[in-house]
């Protein structure tokens, strides 16, 4: 990618990138938006660029305004302060962008849109008090990897009401691992990128800002990677509420419908759907197969005691409830375990006033 980025269309790739981003969006502002809701709501994409393509394709900025414009009654109703910040370092681009944001329009009522024109160390410094207390949605959309290191991650992490989508390019790793500007980024060694074969070298970056994670903190990542010819980047989501875990991997479910992670066959299984196999289990991805195994064998062992530790458990390992309850009904008719009305969908199982109920393991 290069800064001539939006004097031509965005590519494929690009545009898989944009439709995460915006079916995540359009699941997060309704959440935030509802008048029950008590907090301010900011959006920051602090790598905004011009918000079109050469084709007037939206990008990231766009695509926010549009969202909130689809929810318009939502934002007419809302008593909250809703901030969106868009920064890019780029004069240039920023004065596209404001044309753009003209253009396009928003309810200038309720929604503040700030353009900024600085270098992200500097945005990102300035912007630090305006995360607390508020609900947040962090886009990095960097060109590279060099933005989001092991500091930064770290403190993203700790931010409450805080969901993150970022960009890297996972490859520059495989390339550049000694390289003495790349190395301390994310301290990557090589012995941990040889782990991986290249096309799943964002999984090995993701399990590397994993580690970043402190031991006992409720924070949740999930990966999504990109293939284009021979290099692969992609999206890190990072949540500490099970809920944006949640709508994320329905995303990259929707998106990839075998594995759940990537625009292309990450493990290189050539399943063909059209043509399947006479052996079932070599027709079902083996990540699905390895959890299910898991799964089950963790509920029966009692490791796992109550449909919220499940789910949790699940979500943690990118799957979802379509992934859970199979499991579940077959336990449930061998008559190994009996799970009262359960449920795996975030919104019932962190009800507040809901207890999570227990798996009895009969035998
Ligand atoms: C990949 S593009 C962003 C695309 C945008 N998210 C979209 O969907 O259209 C990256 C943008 O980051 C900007 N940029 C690069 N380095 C930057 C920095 N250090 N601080 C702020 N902006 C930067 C570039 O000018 C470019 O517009």
């Amino acid at each position: 990618m290069s800064e001539d980025f939006f004097d031509k269309p965005f590519d494929e790739e690009t545009h898989q990138k944009l439709q995460l981003f915006s079916n995540y969006i359009e699941k997060w502002l309704p959440v935030f938006l509802s008048t029950r809701y008590p907090r301010p709501i900011r959006i920051f994409d602090f790598f905004a660029g011009v918000g079109t393509d050469s084709n007037g394709a939206y990008g990231s900025p766009l695509l926010i305004l549009k969202h909130l414009q689809n929810y318009n009654d939502l934002v007419s109703d809302s008593k909250v302060p809703i901030t969106v910040f868009l920064n890019d370092r780029n004069k240039e681009y920023c004065d596209r962008l404001q044309a753009n944001v003209d253009k396009v329009g928003y309810n200038t009522e309720k929604v503040n849109v700030i353009i900024s024109n600085k270098d992200f160390s500097e945005a990102f410094e300035l912007a630090r008090a305006d995360f607390i207390d508020s609900a947040n949605l962090i886009f990095l959309d960097q060109f590279g990897v060099k933005y989001v290191d092991k500091s930064l991650f770290r403190f993203l992490v700790k931010l409450k009401f805080t969901d993150v989508i970022f960009f890297v390019s996972s490859s520059t790793f495989n390339r550049f691992s000694e390289h003495e500007s790349i190395q301390p980024i994310l301290e990557l060694t090589t012995e941990e990128i040889k782990k991986h074969p290249p096309s799943k070298i964002h999984r090995a970056v993701t399990e590397k800002y994993q580690s970043f994670i402190p031991d006992g903190a409720q924070y949740c990542i999930a990966p999504f990677s990109i293939k284009k010819e021979s290099n692969v980047y992609g999206l890190i989501f990072g949540s500490g509420h099970p809920l944006g875990v949640e709508k994320f991997l329905d995303i990259c479910w929707d998106q990839d419908k075998q594995r759940g992670e990537a625009n292309f066959d990450i493990d290189g299984e050539n399943i063909d759907e059209g043509a399947p196999s006479m052996f079932e289990d070599m027709n079902r991805p083996k990540k699905i197969l390895v959890f299910e195994k898991e799964l089950e064998s963790k509920i029966l062992s009692r490791e796992l005691r109550t449909d919220r530790d499940i789910f949790l458990y699940a979500i943690n390992r990118g799957f979802i409830n379509k992934h859970i309850e199979p499991v579940i009904e077959k336990l449930k008719q061998e008559k190994r375990i009996e799970l009262k009305q359960p449920s795996f969908r975030c919104n019932t199982v962190w009800k507040k006033e809901r207890e999570p109920r227990p798996v009895e393991v009969l035998r």
